[in-house]
């Protein structure tokens, strides 16, 4: 394991202790209880919490409230994926290694663990532990909901489904990704600069980089189906083909895909070398994203 892969797996261990400990203890339903618990205890990368904070760090934002936020992304995240391996959606089995949480319990409490995420993510936002400024709380909670929803995660999920069925263009496919994918990442490089209460010009150059990352991220994810390895990514692969999903590989192939998230990340390298030496961190993890075989 390079220095950089040690660094994002006890990043994942910590992130995770904290993480846990923000589910709600009071047990109306146990077995919606342990679903959700179960949805995060078999993991995952913790990718979107740790841009989050590594970026705030930048900022010098306290951890506390870093990690809060970082929380409730990775709340919708998790949603996101335990809603997309719905059977009415892209009906997978495996997740992060393990039964999905639909195979493991039933559909009925899958949709309300993805329910409960959902709600949980900005109830933590909400509150004052988060940032002691109600407007800054508020300006979380619009960037949130912004990414998460109808102009954002959800669309794109939306458009990404009826892109089983369709003959996409280039713009189309990157514009469904950006909205499945990218969103999420936006929120996640944003935080930071709203807790730290920067300008505008951060902000935006920040929303820029995601997009990048965010695409190069999809990008990796589409190629990972096509020619990854599933002891590594925890999930089925060959997925999109079967499904006749269309994807920067389908429309491409694999070589010309690999060589535009090389390019997005050269790209969203370059707009946060202005962070200089504060940003090494975040340089060597933006590599990582199109490295990584998970
Ligand atoms: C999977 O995301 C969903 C996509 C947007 C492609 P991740 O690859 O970050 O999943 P986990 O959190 O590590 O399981
Ligand atoms: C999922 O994209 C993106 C979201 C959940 C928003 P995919 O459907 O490609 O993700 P995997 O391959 O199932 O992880
Ligand atoms: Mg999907
Ligand atoms: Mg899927
Ligand atoms: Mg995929």
């Amino acid at each position: 394991m390079s220095r950089i892969e040690k660094f994002i797996s006890k990043f994942a261990i910590e992130f995770d202790y904290f993480f846990l400990k923000l589910l709600p203890t009071k047990k109306y339903s146990q077995k919606l209880h342990d679903a959700m618990k179960y949805s995060i205890k078999v993991g995952g990368k913790r990718l979107r919490p740790l841009f989050l904070i590594e970026i705030s760090k930048i900022f010098n934002v306290k951890k506390i409230m870093a990690f809060r936020a970082a929380a409730a992304i990775e709340l919708i995240h998790c949603y996101s994926l335990v809603h997309d391996d719905l059977p009415s959606m892209d009906d997978d089995s495996m997740r992060r290694g393990h039964p999905t949480c639909h195979i493991k319990y039933d559909e009925a409490t899958a949709i309300l663990v993805g329910d409960a995420f959902l709600t949980l993510a900005f109830e933590i936002l909400s509150q004052e532990k988060t940032h002691p400024d109600a407007e800054i709380r508020c300006k979380l909670i619009h960037e949130l909901s912004r990414s998460s929803g109808l102009s954002g995660m959800v669309g794109g999920q939306k458009l990404d489904l009826e892109a089983e069925s369709k003959n996409l263009k280039l713009s189309e496919i990157m514009n469904l990704q950006k909205l499945k994918t990218g969103e999420l990442f936006r929120f996640s490089c944003v935080a930071g600069s709203i807790l730290a209460k920067k300008g505008l010009n951060d902000f935006e150059n920040l929303e820029n980089y995601a997009y990048k990352l965010g695409l190069a991220f999809q990008i990796q994810d589409d190629l990972l189906d096509v020619t990854g390895d599933e002891s590594k990514t925890g999930k089925k692969l060959k997925k999109d083909l079967k499904r006749g999903k269309q994807t920067f590989v389908s429309f491409m192939g694999v070589k010309k895909a690999k060589e535009s998230a090389e390019q997005l990340i050269e790209e969203a390298l370059d707009i946060i070398s202005k962070y200089g030496d504060d940003g090494e961190n975040l340089k060597q993890i933006t590599k990582i994203i199109i490295n990584r075989s998970s």
